[in-house]
């Protein structure tokens, strides 16, 4: 069986995440193809040390260069804060690797458009993380749309929803300034996750309208002192679709304080003939409408029907790591030239396409006004 030598990057939840799926690689029934990591990255040493629990590691360092000059290496996962997305990136793709790369895809639109072209002059195949769409809901909610049988499109509302952020004493990271999380914030953090299936079913909006709000602007900076908590909390961002010849609303919701919600992905799509709405808060929960004399929202209970096959029954219920482990597979069978009719990962214009809707949403949000994307 071939094996494809991985290296991560950022060995932080992320990095750690995806070990963990590749620890039970052998759980996929039938895949053709293994996946071994091999290198880690991190400037933590308490992080390096975690992954001597991976018996496959065999190369632990602090400079991402050294594990970009091991041989060994065939494909890179990183996940780093995203001011330096576009330097790692890039110097992945020029080392000879190919790239998982983590959301937003660099830390604003001219960085995504800078790795999207340096990818497709090397010729690295390279794919974006977004994990959700893998769970058997969504995959069920792709498959009513592309069936056709929803009829003409009313509506269609996709978001992501935590309350990370709802603790005002909650300490300063990253992910919570400018500089390091980017101008876009709430979306640079949860807007890819939002965009992958609406994009992918060909809903590029041609317009937006933004409203994004900023309630916490100073947090404890973790040292006794307060420091300026300056990016978008929560962005709602009302877009306009043109499935067939008339627009379409499409509402996207990015937000880090929403009450009660912990890690809530959702997709709803409305049509004239019929409706299908799936919430990560109801994991084993599909909802489908349909009408004859009265209307009804049925109720199916979901098992574990994954894109790739494990050796999990049936009527078992999946959940994020599964979902990082199908999203893997489905990074590698791409690869590797077998995805065959399989949802796919987000491609580097997908992503591009999304940061250019968080620029213009930007645009939207200092004009007061709607913002055409034609074009962009
Ligand atoms: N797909 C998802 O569901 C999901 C969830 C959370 C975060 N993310 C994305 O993953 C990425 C990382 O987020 P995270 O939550 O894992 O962050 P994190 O802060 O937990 O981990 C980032 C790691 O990068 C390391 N790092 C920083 N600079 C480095 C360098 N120069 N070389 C090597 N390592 C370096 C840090 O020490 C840290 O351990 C971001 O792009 C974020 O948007 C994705």
């Amino acid at each position: 069986m071939k094996t494809i030598k991985l290296g991560i990057i950022g060995g932080g939840l992320m990095g750690r995440e995806v070990a963990s799926a590749l620890g039970r690689w052998f759980a996929l029934d039938e895949y053709p193809v293994q996946v071994e990591l091999v290198a880690v990255c991190d400037l933590k040493e308490e992080l390096l040390d975690w992954f001597r629990k991976v018996p496959t590691v065999r190369q632990r360092t602090r400079d991402h260069t050294e594990l970009l000059a091991n041989a060994e290496v065939d494909v890179v996962y990183v996940a780093v804060p995203h001011d330096l997305h576009e330097r790692i990136y890039l110097d992945v793709l020029r080392a000879g690797k190919d790239l998982l790369a983590e959301k937003p895809f660099g830390i604003d639109l001219r960085a995504a458009e800078a790795i999207r072209d340096e990818a497709a002059r090397l010729g690295r195949f390279v794919r974006c993380s977004s994990e959700f769409p893998f769970l058997p809901g969504p995959q069920r909610v792709v498959e009513a749309v592309r069936s056709g049988k929803l009829g003409d499109l009313l509506g269609i509302r996709a978001g992501f929803l935590h309350s990370s952020d709802i603790d005002p004493r909650k300490p300063i990271n990253w992910k919570r300034q400018v500089k390091s999380c980017g101008e876009t914030g709430v979306m640079a953090d949860l807007g890819i996750h939002v965009t992958h299936v609406p994009f992918r079913l060909g809903w590029k909006p041609e317009s937006v309208f933004a409203q994004l709000v900023n309630i916490v602007r100073e947090r404890p900076d973790g040292n006794g002192g307060v420091a300026a908590c300056d990016t978008w909390d929560n962005a709602i961002l009302h877009t306009a679709v043109r499935p067939g010849d008339q627009p379409v609303p499409m509402t996207l919701e990015t937000k880090r304080i929403a009450p009660g919600e912990t890690n809530t992905w959702y997709i709803e799509v409305a049509g004239m003939e019929g409706a299908v709405r799936y919430s990560t808060k109801e994991p084993k929960t599909l909802w489908t409408f349909r009408r004859d004399g009265e209307q009804w929202w049925q109720k199916t209970d979901l098992g574990f029907q994954t894109p790739f096959r494990t050796i999990s029954g049936g009527i078992f219920e999946p959940g994020f790591p599964d979902a990082i482990m199908q999203m893997l597979a489905a990074f590698v069978a791409e690869r590797e030239g077998f995805l065959g009719g399989r949802f796919g990962c987000v491609t580097p214009d997908e992503a591009v396409a999304s940061q250019a809707l968080f620029a213009a949403a930007l645009e939207s949000h200092r004009t007061g006004g709607v913002v055409t994307l034609a074009g962009r």
